[in-house]
């Protein structure tokens, strides 16, 4: 794959009209944009719908939690809205993970549309090792994170969402084919914000990671498209 196609940027904007302006700049090198619960909240699926018109593939991370029959049905949905990725939480267990698969599956073959990837969600990062003894998990959060990762693959999901810093131990357990993408990129000598375990993209890249996650470093910047242009670049080094 190329650069291009491994850098998804988040756009973690509060309006419809700063999304489509920041998808306007960085068409000509960027493809695949990320809506989350902020953007999708407030402007909801006409804005994926005009993402989409505008060329661009949109990754849907909403991170669905709920009952299996629920997060299938969203799932379908999504498919639906025609969103290239989307998000669920691994932690709503693996009959869950593996409903919402089989029957996006099943719609996508009868549709005869392309399939989503479906990506699930391990450990949030901002989570500790005592956060994880407060909610009963007695593992490490490496321990964790990899053991949620090995049931999402068995679910049969397409990947997973990690830190960079945990893609090598995902990489190594789950083998090749599980998709890693990653947030907390930093470009080479850049603001770190307030992500804390944040890796170059030419590290994350050699870590294991597919695709990118990039927000602040390319939305916040005076030209956004020069900032992707920069990433792209170390990403091209990798
Ligand atoms: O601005 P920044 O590059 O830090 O944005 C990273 C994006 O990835 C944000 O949309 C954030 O919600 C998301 N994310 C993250 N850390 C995670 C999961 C998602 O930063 N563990």
């Amino acid at each position: 794959m190329q650069p291009s196609e491994r850098l998804i940027v988040a756009l973690d904007v509060g309006s419809r009209e700063n999304a489509l302006s920041l998808v306007a700049a960085l068409r000509p090198k960027v493809q695949r944009f990320k809506i989350g619960m902020e953007l999708f909240t407030t402007c909801g699926p006409p804005l994926v719908r005009e993402i989409l018109e505008k060329g661009g593939q949109v990754f849907l991370d909403l991170k669905f939690h709920d009952i299996p029959n629920t997060v299938a049905r969203s799932a379908v949905a999504a498919a639906r809205l025609g969103v290239g990725m989307f998000t669920v939480h691994l932690s709503g267990g693996s009959m869950m993970a593996r409903r919402a698969v089989d029957e996006l599956e099943a719609h996508c073959q009868v549709y005869r549309v392309p399939r989503p990837k479906v990506l699930g969600v391990t450990v949030l990062t901002s989570l500790s090792a005592d956060d994880l003894q407060q909610l009963g998990v007695g593992r490490s959060v490496e321990d964790q994170v990899v053991a949620l990762a090995e049931m999402g693959k068995s679910a049969g999901l397409d990947g997973v969402v990690c830190s960079p810093r945990e893609a090598r131990l995902i990489r190594e357990a789950c083998g090749r084919d599980l998709l890693i993408v990653t947030p907390g990129i930093r470009p080479e000598g850049s603001e770190q914000d307030d992500q804390s375990r944040t890796l170059t993209p030419r590290i994350a890249l050699e870590a294991g990671a597919d695709y990118l996650v990039v927000g602040r470093p390319i939305v916040k910047a005076d030209d956004p498209l020069e900032a992707a242009e920069t990433i792209l670049l170390q990403m091209d080094g990798a």
